[in-house]
């Protein structure tokens, strides 16, 4: 292809991305698959990689971040970013009203713009002739940081205006935000990598929005929404509505939170719904912004020290509150987590009773050193759970007791044992009930004992009828049980029994895999069985034996340990045994000819399927990888390959095509 041909390509590419990116991520509206996305993105990375030259500061593939920084550089606002006055009642609300009308000598109702106030932190956006040129922190509100790399990796910010005749300056101010629901999954992810954890969802946009690696805030779920402008050129608005309506013409994101309000009894009634209704608002938002509409007004309004005479924060009551912690708990979730949980003296924190709060994990209650009987700050964000934000030392009477986590499940008595790299405490306990349901469902599923017809729904339904409180249970089952349940019939009922009994006789690997242990996936099971041949071997193996077998890790050879020393667990699977499985373990034509090298298979292969060239590549002990890494030894290419032999092309791995591939098995 010739530059020029390819400079009209890219053109179109990017105009066309940024249009269904914004249906995506802004309208939440999108017009075309994932995959389909996907592709534009990877034609237009091919043109870009081809051209180098042509890549433009405003293309989307930027968005995945990549430049580490070893500080931001300063950015100087053009026009300060002014910080809001705060209003905490009605009264103090209605008296800016009066100044206002004072000031502008004016005796009739102003008109105002009521917008939720979101929480997290204030940004500025230079868009010069339509393409996001900076992206700075508000900073003290002179001087920010300029943190442009990290704002093109937010998905909804515009890295181009969406106009064909943009001006030739704009600065659109707004909120960088996360939302409760991305926060509490990152949180918990933090949880479980043994990271600190953010506070609140604040923080942890701050903390994403701030950090030197792009890379990391492209992987933390960032979203923006307007509310302002600084420099804009040219405009001809009257209002600061017709501002918001122009930038949400422009692709930016808007709260659905705001309106105009004829009055200031309006902004009030809009602040008391708002108020009701936060708990539904899906980021944290902590009162409302009152501005005054016509742009005229504000000017002559002005501002008084560093906040606009124009605008108001009239605040949402505080959601903490002080309380007592009456006793600690230790919940287990459905992963086998233990949590501790603060039982609280119940308080009211903005309308809702508090009664407990989560302490994550020993190591948060070590860091806050948070003790039975203390006296605590506690807060609620929107749904997440409330959670504990520090002690007040200063009402420690000395009777406060310490809290250690137990090391033993506290609904099955089984043990609890964490992996080295992380914080949480799990049970091991094979028949835990809190686990049982996912841990059933694991068990039956089609890569472990393949039991056909017996999913999530259904084992719901026999727990909650107490029909398995076990995973031999299973095997006990009897056809009068089913009968008696709703929605079971004589043949429905037949075909799971005949289901079950069908699965007596799988395969060792399977059933290892079967058992859910933690680290112990379909691979490392195979790997087992191959070592062991007998499942009484696998139980009696030691941490030592284990990390002896090529591809089973310390930390599986642990988890493998903890669980078969467990001894509710050993008991359960010869429970299982007696009850008739049979668990061979098939001899494969094997050999260790290919011990530990991995492989990635892409595209289709004619002369065999996918599971079949893994199979043989298995039995000669080679790992099968799902993606191409600099780890990968080689990948096998057959008709209409993916992404992966690019990937492997530039990572120079040895390839090998469907017809060198069985060549080489045929030598093994
Ligand atoms: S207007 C002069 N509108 O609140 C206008 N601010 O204390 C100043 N904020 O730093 C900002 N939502 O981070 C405005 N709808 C909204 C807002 C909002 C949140 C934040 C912003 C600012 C702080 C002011």
């Amino acid at each position: 292809m010739d530059k020029k041909k390819a400079q009209i390509e890219i053109e179109k590419l990017i105009e066309l991305i940024n249009y269904h990116n914004w249906r995506y991520y802004v309208k939440d509206d999108p017009e075309i698959s994932d995959q389909e996305f996907d592709d534009l993105i990877k034609r237009l990375e091919k043109l870009e990689k081809e051209f180098p030259q042509l890549s433009l500061p405003d293309s989307p593939t930027q968005r995945v971040g990549g430049v580490v920084l070893d500080e931001f550089k300063k950015y100087e606002h053009h026009v300060p970013m002014l910080s809001l006055t705060n209003s905490t009642d009605e009264d103090e609300t209605r008296a800016f009203d009066e100044r206002i009308k004072k000031f502008l000598n004016i005796k009739s109702d102003v008109e105002y713009m009521a917008e939720a106030k979101m929480d997290g932190l204030a940004v500025e956006l230079v868009y010069k002739k339509g393409i996001l040129s900076i992206g700075s922190t508000r900073g003290d509100g002179v001087t920010g940081e300029d943190v442009t790399e990290n704002i093109k990796t937010v998905k909804s910010i515009p890295l181009r205006l969406l106009t064909k005749t943009p001006p030739d300056l704009l600065e659109v101010r707004g909120e960088v935000f996360m939302n409760l629901d991305d926060f509490n999954r990152l949180n918990e992810e933090r949880v479980s990598q043994n990271k600190s954890l953010f506070a609140n969802s604040r923080n942890a946009a701050a903390g994403s929005l701030r950090q030197l690696n792009s890379t990391i805030t492209a992987r933390r779920p960032l979203d923006f929404s307007a509310y302002g402008v600084g420099r804009f050129v040219g405009h001809s608005l009257k209002t600061h509505m017709e501002v918001l309506d122009h930038l949400e013409v422009l692709g930016f994101p808007m709260s659905s939170y705001h309106q105009k309000c004829k009055n200031i009894d309006e902004a009030i009634s809009f602040y008391k719904r708002t108020a009701k209704t936060r708990d539904l608002i899906p980021y944290e938002i902590d009162g409302v912004v009152i501005k005054v509409n016509l742009l005229s007004f504000q000017e002559k309004l002005g501002t008084i020290s560093k906040s606009p005479r124009w605008a108001i924060a009239y605040k949402f009551k505080a959601r903490q509150a002080t309380t007592v912690i009456e006793d600690i708990k230790v919940q287990v979730g459905r992963t086998g987590a233990l949590t501790p949980v603060a039982f609280l003296k119940p308080v009211n924190i903005g309308g809702v009773v508090v009664r407990r709060a989560s302490l994550h994990n020993q190591d948060e209650i070590d860091k806050k050193d948070i003790r039975i009987g203390d006296t605590v700050f506690v807060e609620r964000a929107g749904d997440v759970i409330p959670y504990v934000v520090k002690v007040v030392n200063s009402r420690r009477s000395g009777n406060e007791k310490k809290f250690c986590i137990p090391d033993k499940c506290p609904m099955c008595g089984a043990h609890a044992s964490k992996d080295a790299d992380e914080a949480v405490l799990r049970c091991i306990g094979l028949n835990c009930p809190a686990k049982l349901k996912g841990a059933l469902v694991h068990f039956a599923s089609r890569n472990a004992m393949n039991i056909e017809g017996l999913g999530r729904k259904h084992i719901s339904q026999l727990i909650s009828n107490n029909i398995l409180r076990s995973f031999s249970d299973l095997y006990r089952m009897k056809k009068d049980n089913l009968m008696n349940l709703e929605r079971w019939g004589e043949l429905s009922a037949q075909n799971l029994l005949e289901a079950i009994e069908k699965s007596k006789t799988r395969s060792l690997d399977r059933f290892i895999y079967a058992l859910g242990i933690r680290h112990i996936g379909v691979h490392s099971a195979k790997v087992l069985m191959r070592h062991f041949k007998l499942l009484e071997k696998v139980i009696h193996a030691t941490y030592q034996e284990l990390t002896k077998i090529h591809e089973i890790g310390p930390v599986m050879a642990q988890a493998i340990v903890d669980f078969m020393g467990e001894k509710k667990n050993a008991d359960e699977i010869r429970h299982l045994l007696r009850l008739g499985l049979k668990l061979e373990s098939p001899a494969i034509q094997s050999s260790n000819l290919l011990d530990g090298k991995i492989f990635v298979l892409t595209g289709e292969l004619e002369n065999m399927s996918r599971a079949k060239a893994q199979a043989q590549l298995e039995s000669h002990g080679a790992r099968v990888a799902g993606s191409v890494s600099k780890n990968t030894d080689y990948v096998v290419v057959g008709a209409e390959p993916g992404s992966k032999l690019k990937v492997a092309t530039k990572l120079g791995i040895k390839i090998l095509t469907e017809t060198e591939f069985l060549k080489f098995l045929s030598k093994k």
